[in-house]
Parts: C-alpha cells; structure tokens; sequence
C-alpha cells in the first residue's frame, strides 16, 4: 500500500497554494490604506467652509493661464483706441496668406463664397444674404474692420424683420492669429478682383500677351 502523501496529486498543491495568494490580494486590496477615506472637495461639491458656500474657488483676479498673456491689445481687438486699426499686427508673409486662405475656405466660404461675392450654397438655399466683399464699403474699411467682424459676428435683430441677415462671431473658433490671417486673405480677394495691369510686375506683363 502506497503512502498517503504520495496520493497527493502536485499540481492540486499548487493550485491551492495559488488560491491563498489570491485571496490575500483580494483581502489587501480591499483594505484601501491609501488616503481614499479622507475629506475632501470633488468638482462642484459643496463647502461649508468658504463663506459663499463652493468647493471650487474662482480664480485670483488677474490670474493667466500660461500662453495666454495678451500683451499687444491690437492682435487681440483690432483697434487702437476704439477705432478699427488698418495695419497689420505682424508681417503679412506668402504663408500667411496661405494660412488665411486655408481658414478661409474652412469657415467663411461656406456662406460668402471661395472668391467672396457671398454667393454660396448656403445663400441660395439658406436664405441668408452674406455680404459680398467686393462692395465698395467692405473696400474702403480699414483691414481691422474683418478682425471685428469675425470675433464679434454681426448682430442684425430679429430675424422676422431683418430677414437671417445675422452672422455668428468665431472668437472661441478661430485663434485672433488666424482671423488676422483671414482678414489679410480677404484684402488678397479684393486685389484679386480689381487689379489692374499696372498691378503687374513690369517684367510678367509680355507674359500677359498684352
Ligand atoms: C453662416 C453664414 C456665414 C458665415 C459662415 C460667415 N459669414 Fe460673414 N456674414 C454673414 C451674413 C449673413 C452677414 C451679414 C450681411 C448683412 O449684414 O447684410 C455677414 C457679414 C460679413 C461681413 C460684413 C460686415 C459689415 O461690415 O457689414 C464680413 C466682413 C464678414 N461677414 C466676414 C466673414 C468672415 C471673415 C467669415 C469667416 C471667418 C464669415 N464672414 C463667415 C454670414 C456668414
């Protein structure tokens, strides 16, 4: 007769053995001997503590995010003091240019059309009347004039009355680098629509066949 001992199968040993571990992980793990249980704030609780009743404290007057320091008041409103500006913020590069068409052609074509007649999709089926850029005002206002327009939209009431002759402001959608792009590619528009040979530089105008 064989040993009780040698009747144990080994790997039920071990699979037992395995068993304890696990259960001690699940027994730990459950302790929580973090600071899980302390007391503590979570997002728009509640707090006795603060005198106007919030967990979440508003930030300290003046506060800046990082990056975000606005220290050329023009970049950022267009205007100097309270009059739309008609000098670019910065150098007006073939990039740029190139930049603003991009953002152009993204927001802005859609209702005032790729070459800026405001004839579109939107306004044949929409209903809605966008301004044509090539209007004699639009020619003459000063270039900050299209950096207000697209971080303020235009207002004009009551659609009953006035018709949806309104237009949405893009502030939180366009950055104020790129709607100066866009206000720059505009002026390119118009140029590109009035030019005259005299635009040409002298020596393309044979290429012109003129
Ligand atoms: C949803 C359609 C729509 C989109 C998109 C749109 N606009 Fe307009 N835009 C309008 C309408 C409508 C008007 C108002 C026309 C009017 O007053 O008769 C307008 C007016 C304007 C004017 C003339 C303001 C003035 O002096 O009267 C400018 C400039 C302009 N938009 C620029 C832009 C630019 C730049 C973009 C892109 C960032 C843009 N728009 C995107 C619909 C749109």
């Amino acid at each position: 007769m064989q040993p009780l001992r040698s009747r144990w199968n080994p790997s039920l040993t071990r699979l037992l053995r395995a068993g304890w571990v696990a259960l001690l992980a699940l027994l730990l793990a459950a302790c929580h001997q973090d600071m899980y249980n302390q007391p503590k704030v979570q997002t728009y609780d509640p707090s006795t503590f603060f005198a106007d009743g919030r967990g979440s404290r508003p930030n300290v007057p003046g506060t800046v995010a990082v990056g975000a320091a606005q220290t050329d008041d023009y970049l950022y409103t267009g205007l100097i003091d309270g009059v739309e500006g008609d000098v670019m913020p910065f150098a007006v590069t073939r990039e740029l240019l190139e930049r603003g068409q991009e953002k152009y052609n993204i927001y802005c074509a859609v209702c005032h059309g790729e070459s800026g007649y405001g004839q579109s999709m939107v306004a044949q089926r929409g209903g809605i009347v966008p301004a044509n850029f090539h209007q004699q005002r639009l020619r003459d206002v000063a270039i900050g004039h299209f950096f207000v327009i697209i971080t303020n939209g235009v207002y004009r009431g009551d659609p009953e009355r006035d018709g949806y002759q309104s237009m949405y402001s893009y502030a939180s959608r366009i950055t104020p680098e790129d709607r100066w792009a866009i206000a720059a590619y505009i002026r390119a528009l118009q140029l590109s629509q009035n030019a005259t040979v005299d635009d040409v530089p002298p020596e393309l105008r044979a290429s012109l066949g003129n």
